[in-house]
């Protein structure tokens, strides 16, 4: 493996630590003073805006870009490159990621109590969940920063996403994931995208900790959610949500919370976006945990959110399997600065509110549907109320884990879990498939039957 040139010559974008606030070199993760992380900041926007414009400039930039043949253009987190570290164009790595669709939750709005609830569907980038934003911008530097091989641990999105980048920049990627509790389609996206896949007899944050170490040892670029550029790229939904709300902010944001980069991601967005001129109130940012996952709500009701609460994390919500987030502090600050709050729902909560979305012929992964979960919760609290409009940020596709889609329809999702007799109150949401004689008439019989 060759040593990497890290760049030396800086643009108008630095690394900053959250904690101490000293600059560190473009290719750091951590505070070298006090090992804190690190955030990117932008010079010059105070006095001249982003890239020198206005945000009524900006507007239409980025709208114009969508009709252009460019890859940077066509790319719904390069659209938005003005907000963004700088990138030589010839070493972007894009598959069009991006560009996702805002719908609208009828049934779910009225199942939470709610009357204007939308959902961001972050899972239908190209390789099936929102890693890809940020992925393309961390991907794109590493190449930039002459790195060949680039490392992730992951719950296994992170993983998909970073395979799939490495792959189409030409570099090597080495990806650690749970032995177990993890899903299978998301294991196959990495070993068709041609990474090095490596299972390892632990859990995330195990693999976390063996991968500090290697990146550490060997001129591995980490592209784990600690990494500055990640978060920049995840800025974007943010960005793209306004543009699709024509720049009038929701009321609530509400994200699923795991390693905690997205949430972070998003709430640094809307700092920035209310800093440039383009909105004039911050949409207050929430985040859900499972409640077998939920080291930020105990962090906060435990310590005031002084000292983090690291916990033996276990959720079928195999995404947010995290106990020991890296990225709490930005997190914490996202949630105070927006005035949004944390709560954490249960495994069947989730389950019930996964069906819900699905119903609605949208769909996501368990982990997003802790988002619908969450909201009921808030809305029974009085946090939100019910004429407030709310998105929702659904993280990954519906197909990511069609093993547990399978297993609820089937009704065997809770089957020698301590749910299992609450689990029946998920009956009316269940439809497993009908095994039938190859009959006309059986057919038939069915649909008059249903109808009724
Ligand atoms: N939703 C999905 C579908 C995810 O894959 C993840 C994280 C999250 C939510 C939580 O986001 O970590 O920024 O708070 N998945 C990581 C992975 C950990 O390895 O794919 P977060």
């Amino acid at each position: 493996m060759a040593k990497p040139a890290i760049p030396t010559e800086r643009g108008t974008s630095q690394l900053r630590c959250i904690g101490c606030g000293k600059l560190a070199l473009p290719d750091r993760f951590r505070c070298e003073q006090c090992r804190d992380l690190l955030e990117i900041i932008y010079s010059g926007w105070e006095e001249s805006g982003a890239g020198g414009l206005d945000s009524a400039s900006l507007k239409q930039l980025w709208r114009d870009r969508r009709s252009s043949l460019d890859p940077s253009d066509q790319s719904g987190v390069w659209r938005f490159r003005e907000l963004l570290p700088e990138i030589a164009q010839q070493q972007i790595i894009t598959i069009r990621e991006g560009n996702t669709p805002v719908y609208e939750l009828p049934h779910c709005a009225k199942s939470a109590g709610v009357r204007h609830l939308y959902a961001k569907h972050q899972g239908m980038n190209p390789t099936g969940s929102f890693k890809d934003t940020g992925m393309t911008v961390a991907a794109s530097f590493a190449r930039q920063a002459g790195y060949r091989w680039v490392a992730c641990a992951s719950t296994g999105n992170t993983s998909a996403s970073m395979a799939a980048y490495a792959a189409r920049g030409g570099l090597h990627s080495l990806v650690l994931m749970p032995d177990g509790k993890i899903s299978w389609s998301k294991l196959s996206q990495s070993l068709d995208y041609g990474a090095i896949t490596c299972q390892l007899k632990t859990d995330f944050d195990g693999c976390v900790r063996v991968l500090n170490e290697v990146v550490e040892r060997m001129p591995v670029y980490l592209l784990n959610s600690v990494n500055p550029y990640r978060v920049e790229g995840q800025k974007t939904a943010a960005f793209e949500l306004l543009e699709q709300l024509s720049w009038d902010p929701p009321d609530h944001i509400i994200v699923p919370g795991g390693n905690l980069a997205n949430s972070s991601a998003i709430g640094k967005a809307l700092k920035e976006m209310k800093q440039l001129g383009f909105i004039a109130r911050l949409p207050k940012v929430s985040v859900i945990q499972a409640e077998g996952a939920n080291p930020l709500v105990r962090t906060i009701r435990e310590t005031g959110g002084e000292k983090l609460v690291p916990v033996h994390a276990d959720t079928m919500a195999t995404a947010i399997r995290i106990g020991n987030p890296a990225s709490w502090k930005k997190a914490l600050r996202v949630i105070r600065e927006t005035g949004g709050t944390v709560e954490q729902v249960s495994e069947i909560e989730i389950a019930l509110a996964k069906a819900e979305i699905g119903a609605e012929g949208i769909g996501c992964e368990p982990a997003s549907a802790v988002t619908l979960a969450g909201l009921k919760k808030l809305v029974k609290q009085g946090f939100v109320k019910p004429d407030e409009s709310i998105v929702l940020v659904l993280t990954g596709h519906l197909m990511k884990d069609a093993d547990f889609t399978l297993k609820f329809h089937r009704g065997d999702l809770f089957t020698g879990t301590p749910y299992e007799e609450e689990s029946h109150t998920l009956k009316p949401q269940q439809r497993a498939p009908l095994v039938l004689e190859p009959s006309v008439e059986a057919v038939i019989q069915l649909l008059r039957s249903a109808e009724k």
